[in-house]
């Protein structure tokens, strides 16, 4: 056998190995080691960077409402949304259309508007609407697809394998979960994972802008090629789109592949790791000429 056909089948089947023990509820191991050492993402501390300005009050805390819906709340209290669902009235498209008309205020008066939305099929099938979780005025906003199994479970964007690779991802380019904004273009999960379809991406469409308007990043990253395509309303492909910034409204937005991707194919990392350093420095220079503008400078 080869090197090259060892190499791949080697991966193939750590990978393999780490879904079923994730599958099995392993959480702690996620990345085989020997993938680990082809994806070139240092571990940095947060305190590396302790030089950076201080975060405005509230960042880097999550919204009550978006904590993982597990996590120091009751089971029984879990899926309140789910147990009130058959008995509610059916939220036409029509309605979820005329909520978007009356502008929310809050991210929480956002979900409180949509968490029951079935504006389209998928309404019906989820466990739990994954509306986002982080900051709240994060300057950068990830935007995933739609949430898997476990996030359907838990109620909590990005909390399986992928998630999990996200996690890192961020920490390497020395950001945490809990200071940027994590979100997805669809709330409900599609059974089996399939693509989601256009007309669901349409009936979502409305809650990630207004989510989008209330978090006011100064930087999206869309992760994916259905994130991509959805906000750029673009065709093209990752290859295509990643490696620049795009205007999304006067926002920049980066485009690089989904955590996912990486974990079927080692080739995506190097291209990600470019992708997300140079958000990273993006935002770097964003914070930096902040602290530069003098407060007398803005325009009244
Ligand atoms: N720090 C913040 O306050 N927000 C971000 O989005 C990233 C870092
Ligand atoms: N994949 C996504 O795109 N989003 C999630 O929340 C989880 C997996």
């Amino acid at each position: 056998m080869n090197t090259q056909a060892s190499l791949s089948d080697l991966i193939r089947q750590t990978v393999e190995a780490v879904r079923q023990e994730e599958e099995q509820g392993i959480e702690s191991l996620y990345l085989p080691a020997g993938l680990d050492g082809a994806l070139p993402l240092p571990e940095r501390t947060r305190s590396a960077r302790s030089g950076r300005p201080a975060q405005p009050a509230g960042a880097g805390r999550p919204a009550g409402y978006a904590q993982p819906a597990g996590a120091g709340r009751p089971a029984g209290a879990r899926r309140a949304d789910q147990a009130n669902q058959p008995n509610q009235p059916v939220q036409s498209v029509q309605s979820a259309q005329s909520a978007q008309s009356a502008q929310v205020t809050s991210l929480e008066a956002l979900y409180a508007k949509y968490h029951r939305c079935t504006a389209c099929a998928l309404g019906f099938t989820r466990k739990h609407f994954v509306f986002g979780t982080g900051n709240e005025h994060a300057d950068v906003m990830f935007v995933g697809e739609a949430p898997g199994a476990q996030e359907d479970e838990q109620g909590q964007p990005f909390v399986g394998q992928a998630g999990k690779l996200l996690t890192r991802i961020l920490n390497a380019i020395d950001f945490t979960r809990d200071e940027v904004y994590i979100t997805n273009i669809l709330k409900c999960r599609p059974p089996n994972n399939r693509d989601p379809m256009p007309e669901e991406v349409d009936a979502c469409d409305a809650i990630l802008k207004e989510q989008i308007r209330l978090v006011r990043p100064r930087l999206i990253c869309a992760l994916g090629r259905v994130a991509a395509q959805a906000l750029l309303k673009e065709n093209s492909s990752i290859r295509a789109l990643r490696g620049r910034f795009h205007d999304y409204h006067g926002i920049k937005l980066l485009v690089t592949y989904h955590p996912s991707g990486l974990l079927r194919n080692a080739a995506y990392k190097r291209p990600t790791w470019e992708d997300v350093q140079m958000l990273r420095k993006e935002y770097d220079r964003i914070v930096q000429s902040d602290v530069q503008a003098t407060p007398g400078a803005e325009v009244s």
